[in-house]
């Protein structure tokens, strides 16, 4: 099995990606926006060197003519970091002053009303140029300045102006991180802890989780688990409660035998013996129809996911347990009718089952019916399929119309070798088949009817 993912890591991760997402972007906008600055204030300057060039361009008898003294030319060029170039070009005399390098501006749809500013590659090296046009004097001829620089002041600009952004954002989200992963730690200790607490108990430990330290969250899992642990509380003391009780029942018959066999021992000849061998059997016989009904018991015991509930048709296999019981029927003079509306009624159930349901109806019916009397067994559509035994014997008390689905329960005065397990049998293959139970008087004051609705 693979390991399972630690949620600290999931709940960091799902924190984390979005914030590196965010501030890539944050820093990505930031940068054209410091770049849009950055470049404006120092292209006010490139612009200012170029104007301060223009001062010393001269008219001389209409012809244009630069003076550049050598020291203008230092104060132009001075700058720690870059290079600064220019180029003074007149329409009609070609470059004037200057570097014949210095990269003009190509388009010649350039509108030269204002400055224009592009950024372009000078000597292997990026540069920012400014070109400009002188406002026209009359009867002069044109005169372009160009002037270059190069961008290494602008980039160290852009990355103090960066790192100034980035350096304070990373050590945020460093603090951020250390907090979050402390919150989050502490935040699933309460988990730990209740993981805790049930390692410690013993598995006959089936108390609730107490609720201190717990979370809202955390509750609705300790709320599941107190219940499943009720739910194993009380179905562990209605096993045991069983067992007590099959264990009782079980040594009943078994101390007649002891008794019995005792007797007959005592006895010499077999005449003699002959009643305590009655005896035997029928403790016996007692014993055996326990035992069966209470391994019939223990396989309908709903355990969930054991079953495959498969279609079963309802009439053929009511039909063939009916012929069963025709030989114990006869042995009371009962009529044993059967009836169905239809030629088949599919439902989805276990057939085995199924069978001892209906076979401890039809035994009940048959035990405690009257003499010379009816059972009726009939299967309907109304609109769900539906299974009615009647009989007309003396009925069921009202009183005692709850309590006879109780495992052992017998109405006090009952004749026989019954256990009370029978409708107990009923009632659970009942519910595993999710099927509704019935039990009312078959006509009005006497006789038995039960009904078992599957959906
Ligand atoms: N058709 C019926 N008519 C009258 N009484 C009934 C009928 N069916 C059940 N009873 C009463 O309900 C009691 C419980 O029935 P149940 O089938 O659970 O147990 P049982 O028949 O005594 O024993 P088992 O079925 O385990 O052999 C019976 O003892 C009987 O008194
Ligand atoms: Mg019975």
């Amino acid at each position: 099995m693979s390991k399972p993912r630690s949620l600290k890591s999931v709940i960091l991760l799902r924190l984390a990606i979005p914030l590196i997402i965010f501030m890539t972007v944050e820093t990505v906008l930031s940068y054209f926006v410091t770049l849009h600055y950055v470049d404006n204030a120092y292209d006010r300057w490139l612009l200012d060197s170029a104007r301060s060039l223009t001062q010393e361009i001269k008219l001389q008898a209409g012809r244009v003519v630069v003076d550049l003294p050598p020291e203008a030319l230092e104060i132009f060029k001075w700058d720690e970091s870059d290079k600064t170039y220019f180029k003074i070009i007149s329409a009609q005399q070609g470059v004037i002053a200057g570097d014949k390098f210095v990269p003009e501006p190509f388009a010649p749809d350039t509108d030269w009303s204002k400055p224009v500013f592009f950024d372009e590659m000078m000597y292997g090296e990026p540069v920012r140029v400014v070109s400009m046009l002188l406002p026209p004097e009359p009867g002069a001829e044109q005169v372009f300045v160009h002037v270059a620089e190069t961008v290494n002041k602008r980039r160290a600009m852009m990355i103090d102006i960066l790192l100034a952004d980035l350096v304070p954002q990373l050590i945020l989200v460093l603090v951020v991180g250390l907090f979050l992963l402390r919150g989050i730690k502490r935040g699933l200790q309460p988990l730990q802890l209740v993981a805790n607490e049930i390692a410690q108990r013993s598995p006959r430990d089936l108390r609730p989780i107490p609720e201190r330290h717990v979370y809202q969250e955390v509750q609705v899992l300790t709320n599941t688990i107190n219940e499943l642990l009720q739910r194993l509380a009380y179905g562990i003391a209605s096993q045991q409660r069983f067992i007590a009780n099959a264990a009782h029942q079980l040594r009943t018959p078994l101390a007649g035998l002891k008794l019995q066999a005792a007797r007959a021992l005592r006895e010499q000849n077999v005449e003699a013996m002959q009643p305590a061998l009655v005896q035997i059997q029928n403790s016996a016989d007692r014993m055996a129809h326990l035992t069966s009904q209470l391994l019939v018991l223990a396989r309908s015991e709903p355990i969930e996911g054991d079953y495959e509930l498969v279609p079963v048709d309802l009439v053929e296999l009511a039909r063939s347990t009916c012929m069963e019981f025709v030989p114990k029927a006869l042995q009371r003079n009962i009529e044993l009718g059967f009836e169905s509306d239809e030629p088949e009624l599919i439902i989805k159930g276990d057939a085995v089952l199924l069978r001892e349901l209906l076979a401890n109806l039809l035994d009940n019916a048959i035990t405690y019916g009257k003499e010379h009397g009816n059972i009726l067994i009939k299967l309907e559509r109304n609109p769900t399929p539906c299974l009615i035994v009647e009989d007309d014997g003396p009925g069921i008390p009202e009183s005692e119309r709850q309590r006879i689905f109780e495992r052992f329960y017998r109405i006090p005065g009952t004749a026989g070798v019954g256990c009370g397990l029978g409708l107990a049998i009923v009632k659970e293959i009942a519910d595993l088949h999710k099927a509704r139970l019935q039990l009312r008087p078959f006509n009005e004051q006497v006789g038995t009817r039960i009904e078992l609705k599957f959906d």
